[in-house]
């Protein structure tokens, strides 16, 4: 059986200010009409796959138990990090968790704030990452570039492929986020896929692969999880043990250090809405690069996201180029399309000044 195992404690300080500490990109219906959250728990909902893992932190709880339940999901647990440590300690703990239940299992880890619009070519990838992982390979889903991005893991293939076509490749090594340079060269090389962020493996190699590369975190998240407390319906993980496990992703913890790493390349479109400009992107830009919203105008605008959400006030943009101008009721920003990836510095300046 395969569990799904959804990450959802990002705050998402990107897509500032519609995504929110207290309510997070995940959980808004940002393209289409479920939330990201929802799209990516519903995609798990099929024969073939136990019912979901979801992992998140206090604030979020009662958040994610309604979303699932407006679906009719109903997950396999809830397990709450008293706070975020980001996704290591998050997949450690899951892993864990389902070594008491499922020791010989597969997980497929999933962040919750993607948009992969085909399911069925979704679940396709991931069944035919099934047998590697089942074999002891640590399963990543590679999607081919097409621009030198820095805020993703590359994947780089062992050989160059003759066919795409979603069955497993080796792979020789993993690179989290390069600078501009590196990405650079690694798009023009050829022998790379973007790491989609998602992952199956076994219960046992994830556990190995802890033990091998981050064995300092072993203990916490164990003492966490054996000393959590059931909370109406969630699992509350213990926040001493918690609090010792280093605040570190599974990228930089386990994936960059692994060596029995293959990739089943991804074809089929997927976003990671990582900044407005993606949003930008998934929108359906216009022929001169135009996305409005129900609230907004754009007069003689390219390349242009003009969004203005409920309760705001109505918006009209002329002659605008590479702009991104979002309005909510309480707050607004308007950015260089270009520096999508620094809107994350607002929220710091802004978390400074109040
Ligand atoms: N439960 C939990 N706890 N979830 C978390 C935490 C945490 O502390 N931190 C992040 N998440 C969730 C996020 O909500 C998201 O769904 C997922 O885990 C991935 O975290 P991000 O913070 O969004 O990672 P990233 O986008 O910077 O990088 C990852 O994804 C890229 C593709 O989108 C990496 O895996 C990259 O290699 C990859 O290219
Ligand atoms: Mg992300």
């Amino acid at each position: 059986m395969i569990t799904p195992v959804i990450l959802c404690g990002g705050s998402g300080t990107r897509l500032w200010p519609l995504s929110r500490k207290s309510y997070p990109k995940q959980f808004v219906p940002l393209v289409g009409e479920n939330t990201l959250f929802q799209a990516s728990a519903l995609r798990l909902c099929d024969e073939g796959f136990a019912p979901p893992l979801v992992l998140t932190n206090s604030d979020f709880r009662f958040i994610v138990a309604e979303q699932l339940t407006e679906i009719g999901i109903d997950p396999g647990a809830i397990l709450i990090e008293p706070e975020g440590r980001n996704t290591a300690p998050a997949v450690l703990a899951a892993a864990l968790w389902l070594e008491k239940s499922d020791p010989d299992g597969l997980m497929l880890v999933a962040p919750s704030d993607h948009v992969v619009p085909d399911i069925e070519a979704f679940r396709a990838a991931t069944l035919a990452g099934a047998e590697a992982a089942r074999a002891g390979q640590l399963v990543t889903f590679g999607i081919k570039p097409t621009h030198p991005e820095t805020g993703y893991g590359y994947l780089e293939l062992a050989e160059d492929p003759q066919d795409f076509s979603a069955q497993p490749l080796a792979l020789r090594r993993f690179v989290e986020k390069p600078d501009a340079a590196r990405a650079e060269e690694m798009v023009q090389a050829g022998m790379y896929l973007w790491n989609a962020g998602i992952f199956l493996f076994s219960v046992k190699s994830i556990l190995a692969a802890f033990r091998a590369h981050a064995p300092d975190l072993i203990a916490p998240v164990q003492a966490a999880v054996d000393q959590g407390k059931p909370d109406l319906g969630f699992l509350r993980l213990a926040p001493d043990p918690w609090a010792k496990a280093a605040d570190i992703s599974i990228d930089y913890a386990v994936m960059e250090k692994a060596d029995n790493l293959s990739v089943v390349p991804f074809a089929a479109g997927w976003s990671d809405l990582g900044g407005w400009d993606a949003v930008w992107r998934e929108g359906n830009p216009d022929a001169r690069g135009v996305v409005t919203s129900d609230h907004a105008t754009a007069l003689d605008c390219d390349n242009t996201l003009l969004r203005s959400e409920d309760g705001a006030l109505e918006m009209v943009g002329i002659g605008l180029q590479n702009i991104i101008a979002i309005a909510m009721p309480d707050a607004v920003l308007v950015a260089d399309m270009s520096r999508a990836q620094d809107v994350k510095l607002a929220v710091a300046a802004l978390k400074e000044k109040h």
